[in-house]
């Protein structure tokens, strides 16, 4: 096979966020470019991102876009909210490959589905303190007011339903699946929530990727005159479109792999857990070491 043919066919799409959310962006790029091979990181060991300083996650950033990178990977997609808003440019100014945020094709499913024009967006304290989504709505519709909220406690709501219910729920992403949880978290829900409904919201944006797996609760609060948008098929739909400006699709019929590598401890709950989300088996991982990480970061500053 010669070089372009296998740059086509084989280098994998570089997935990468705090832990185990960012599979629902992965999930999603599976499903609608099945023939394209992941390579999907999660840095379990530090997570959460959300509550971090931004320079220290745009450290992070760095070093697993040079891991990586280091990996072959044709593209990367920060699928983290958080490690977008705060390391997206930095990461697009520092590799040459191209790097996808979530943040943009999530405002553009909300641009895309609000009458309104009145937009809610939740995620993580330092997603929502970054303003990111504000910007990006705005600049694809001037006219669109935001009203935004940090939702830390969805992460670990999220987290805790998974634990709890993996053995009994088949399918979290599935449209009719519930994640049953302690009466508190639908207290915590409504208290999140409700503001942004009195304000007229018309769609609600899902700026976490750990939240489509609380979808279904989150619906349950804002009524079913509100559409909840996550970035998650929006960003499958960009990558699709970036790969074949730049010719780099896998070839009809190729075989994806999917490959995982983890600072998790705990692998096996990585695999766990991951697969519930993924919605295929998780295996092929990689633990590698915070040392491995910044050992990438030094010797792909050193090459530039
Ligand atoms: N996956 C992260 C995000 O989308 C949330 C979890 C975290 O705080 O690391 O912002």
């Amino acid at each position: 096979m010669n070089d372009i043919n296998r740059e086509k066919s084989t280098r994998p799409i570089g997935i990468f966020d705090s832990g185990i959310g960012g599979l629902t962006v992965a999930r999603a790029i599976a499903c609608s470019l099945p023939e394209e091979s992941i390579l999907y990181f999660g840095d379990t060991l530090r997570f959460p991102y959300g509550p971090r300083e931004l320079p220290e996650v745009q450290d992070f950033v760095r070093q697993v876009g040079s891991w990586l990178v280091h990996h072959d990977v044709k593209l990367i997609i920060i699928a983290c909210n958080t490690a977008t808003a705060a390391g997206l440019e930095i990461a697009q100014r520092e590799f040459d490959i191209p790097i996808i945020g979530v943040v943009e094709p999530g405002a553009r499913a909300a641009v895309q589905a609000t009458r309104a024009r009145r937009v809610g967006v939740i995620g993580t304290v330092g997603t929502i303190e970054s303003e990111a989504y504000t910007r990006a709505l705005r600049s694809l519709d001037a006219g669109i007011t935001v009203f935004s909220a940090a939702t830390p406690r969805f992460v670990e709501i999220a987290e805790k339903g998974l634990r709890v219910n993996h053995d009994v729920v088949p399918d979290f992403l599935a449209e009719d699946s519930f994640i049953t949880i302690d009466p508190a978290y639908l207290e915590i829900t409504r208290d999140y929530l409700i503001p942004l409904k009195r304000c007229g919201v018309d769609t609600l944006v899902l700026g976490c990727t750990h939240f489509p797996l609380l979808r279904p609760l989150i619906e349950s609060v804002m009524g079913p005159g509100v559409s909840i948008v996550s970035s998650a098929e929006e960003s499958a739909r960009e990558i699709a479109t970036t790969l074949e400006r730049r010719g780099q699709k896998a070839l009809p019929g190729a075989q994806a792999v999917y490959s995982f590598a983890t600072t998790a401890v705990d692998v096996d709950e990585f695999i766990d857990l991951g697969s519930h989300i993924f919605g295929h088996q998780v295996e092929w991982v990689e633990q590698v070491s915070i040392e491995e990480l910044e050992q990438s970061r030094r010797e792909f500053s050193a090459r530039r």
